[in-house]
């Protein structure tokens, strides 16, 4: 058994608009509704448990309703922090009694392609633990406070940095393990790690974490201008099989084509 959790616990502070982010619309449809879809396309997912903001769950049964997503079989509400919400999610599974494998997905990467479920199933065969990153174009600083302002401290090898997305994806055992240990560990509430493969490096260090590509399309929404270039990436149909070329980014943004894959 193969489970898709949707995690959309979140409020969307840093977008600020009234509604959880994860509800707001994006080419024609909520953010969550384009992330849905693309797990219950995907033949490897059995199953999709979602995880939403107390007071919402009804709108994402409604949209589950509407959308004829048929492998949704649980919409529950998801906990103060994204970890707890995590947790929750864990324990939800655990009542089978029975070990599967699980994606856990941000409801605000609407733009997971195809291609990155699959491969983190197939990698899920051979590891227990696997994450989803890219290269960082950016170079990444460290930096401390001093009396004066902040300072670099580090300029980390950028060859070797990646920035992490999402799925990250485990065997329902080993989550489970290294939440239980990260629960009855005093400091985890003072400096929990960001994401769950920060768990699972933390309270099971000598469990390999494998590491499959991701894209530069599995964006976050984030902040207000994540809004708009995700729905200028959804323009460019781009969960398409290969990523667009410079030319067919600049055709889009002309106004001439908006849907350049395929030849069409
Ligand atoms: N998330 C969650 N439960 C929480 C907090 C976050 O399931 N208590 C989910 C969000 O809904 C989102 C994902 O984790 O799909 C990534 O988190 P982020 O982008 O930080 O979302 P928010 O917490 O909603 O954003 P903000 O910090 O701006 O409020």
């Amino acid at each position: 058994r193969t489970v898709g959790v949707v995690l959309a616990g979140g409020v969307g502070q840093r977008v600020g608009l009234e509604i959880p982010k994860q509800l707001l619309k994006i080419a024609g449809k909520p953010i969550i509704e384009h992330t849905l879809a693309v797990f219950d396309a995907a033949p490897e997912i059995d199953e999709i448990l979602v995880l939403m903001t107390p007071g919402y769950t009804g709108e994402i049964e409604k949209i589950v309703a509407k959308g004829g997503y048929r492998k949704v079989t649980r919409v529950l509400e998801g906990g103060a922090s994204r970890t707890e919400t995590t947790w929750r999610a864990i324990q939800a599974l655990s009542e089978a009694g029975d070990d599967c494998d699980v994606l856990l997905h941000d409801a605000v990467r609407p733009l997971l392609e195809p291609r990155i479920i699959a491969d983190c199933v197939a990698a899920l065969g051979r590891h227990r633990a696997v994450d989803v990153a890219i290269p960082s174009s950016d170079t990444i600083i460290v930096t401390a406070r001093g009396r004066n302002g902040e300072f670099i401290r580090d300029i980390p090898e950028r060859s070797r940095l990646r920035r992490g997305q999402t799925p990250q994806c485990f065997r329902l055992s080993t989550i489970r393990e290294a939440y239980e240990l990260a629960l009855a560990d005093p400091e985890f509430e003072n400096s929990p790690p960001t994401d769950d493969c920060g768990v699972v490096l933390r309270y099971l260090p000598e469990v390999p974490i494998f590491v499959v590509d991701g894209s530069e399309h599995n964006m976050k929404v984030t902040h207000p201008v994540d809004v708009f270039i995700a729905d200028k990436l959804f323009q460019l149909g781009s969960r398409a099989p290969v990523q667009p070329s410079a030319e067919a980014y600049t055709r889009a943004l002309s106004g001439k084509t908006m849907v350049v894959f395929g030849g069409s």
